[in-house]
């Protein structure tokens, strides 16, 4: 059997396989083709790829030849893909739904990484995690170099510096990174989230949860956020106004699967900020958590920066490829078998959950729910 790596376009620096990973898939006896310069953004050449058994090969012939094509995004898949290809990358296919019926008339088996149940036994191929983790990191890090000031506290011969105060929204993966990072680097940081459940986990890493009382039910949403009530959102917006503007910096990763993101920081709020504060709002790519975000792009407003980077796992691609990487070599064990070749089970329910497309329908409960939302329970 054959796996494919293509080389990402444009802003996307990661590659779906390491040279490390790709060592692990060749003891397993698959073959891996490699698009030459597939690497270079992660700091693999083509060498450290044939050092390992791969092989560097054009394109086209990589689309024509691949049992399993690897593409982290779906708009870097070309036309010329076997009819009878298994397609596995970060395809967003509640917001591509009209993408995913076109691969499924195509005839692609489509398995989407972002589709893994958030399950135990699922944690190693969570690739919404491994990445939302550099995400916070990053996202702090940025902010630090945005901001005019310190972060620590510092008692010089010069003055005293206060701290900086760190205001997150959404204690997720990204938000507990964010939260985790902000205080190693010495500042004061408080939270807020709709799940009342992340309480403890944030007071456990050292920062203050804002409450809001009267959120949604969200126990049965897998561990998501739901969409809240008119009054709870005006509730939450009074409580957050009044955090916001005694603070610093703003990390915003609120999202809903499949919707737009909330906005949690008004332009009035915003209005409120000290000149020089930060924002940085990891939802920027779907809609953003503020009135003002912009998607890649870095607004001033008023002497506030506001940073709509939703490509911040690339700001790190070695690692981001590497765990990655490890997701997908995870998830591959599920559907190769011990002579390298593809056995896909639908009886598990990584395997089943993972799927979007086969034998030419759209076959996930979640993904039809988004595009017929009256005909199915998802
Ligand atoms: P996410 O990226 O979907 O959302 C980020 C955070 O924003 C969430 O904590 C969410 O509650 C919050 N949020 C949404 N709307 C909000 C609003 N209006 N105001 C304030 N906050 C809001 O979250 P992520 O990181 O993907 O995690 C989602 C869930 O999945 C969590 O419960 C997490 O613990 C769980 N999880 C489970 C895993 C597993 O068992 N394999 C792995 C990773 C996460």
């Amino acid at each position: 059997m054959i796996i494919g790596v293509l080389k990402e376009q444009q802003a996307e620096t990661r590659v779906s396989l390491v040279p490390e990973v790709v060592a692990a898939l060749v003891k397993m006896n698959v073959q891996v083709y490699v698009e030459s310069g597939a690497g270079e953004g992660a700091f693999h050449n083509d060498a450290a790829y044939t050092d390992v058994g791969a092989s560097i090969k054009d394109r086209n012939s990589i689309a024509s030849e691949a049992d399993i094509l690897l593409s982290i995004d779906s708009g870097n898949v070309p036309d010329t893909v076997r009819k009878d290809a298994v397609l596995l990358g970060v395809f967003s296919p509640l917001f591509n739904t009209q993408l995913m019926q076109n691969w499924a008339e195509k005839g692609y088996t489509v398995f989407s990484m972002d589709n893994i149940p958030r399950t135990t036994r699922a944690q190693a191929m969570d690739v919404l995690s491994s990445q939302a983790n550099i995400a916070g990191y990053k996202a702090v890090l940025l902010a630090a170099s945005k901001y005019c000031r310190y972060f620590p506290m510092f008692m010089t011969a010069a003055g005293s510096i206060p701290p900086a105060k760190v205001l997150i929204l959404g204690a997720g993966v990204a938000g507990l990174q964010a939260i985790a990072t902000a205080k190693r680097l010495g500042a004061v940081v408080e939270v807020f989230d709709v799940r009342p459940a992340v309480k403890e986990e944030v007071m456990s890493l050292g920062a203050k949860f804002v409450e809001v009382e009267g959120a949604a039910d969200a126990s049965k949403a897998g561990g998501y956020a739901v969409l809240q009530t008119e009054e709870y959102q005006q509730k939450q917006k009074a409580k957050i106004h009044e955090h916001a503007k005694k603070s610093d910096i703003i990390i915003t990763t609120a999202q809903i699967p499949g919707r737009k993101a909330p906005v949690l920081i008004t332009e009035a709020m915003i209005n409120d900020m000290r000149a020089g504060s930060v924002i940085i709002d990891i939802a920027a790519s779907t809609g953003g958590n503020t009135d003002l975000t912009k998607d890649n792009e870095t607004i001033v407003h008023n002497g506030v920066t506001i940073i709509g980077d939703s490509n911040l796992p690339c700001s790190a691609a070695a690692d981001a490829s590497k765990v990655y990487s490890k997701n997908v070599l995870n998830f591959l064990k599920l559907v190769i078998d011990k002579e390298g070749n593809m056995n896909l089970n639908y009886e598990d329910d990584i395997v089943a959950g993972t799927c979007v497309a086969k034998e030419g329908k759209i076959v996930n409960e979640r993904v039809l729910s988004f595009i017929n939302p009256e005909t199915t329970n998802a």
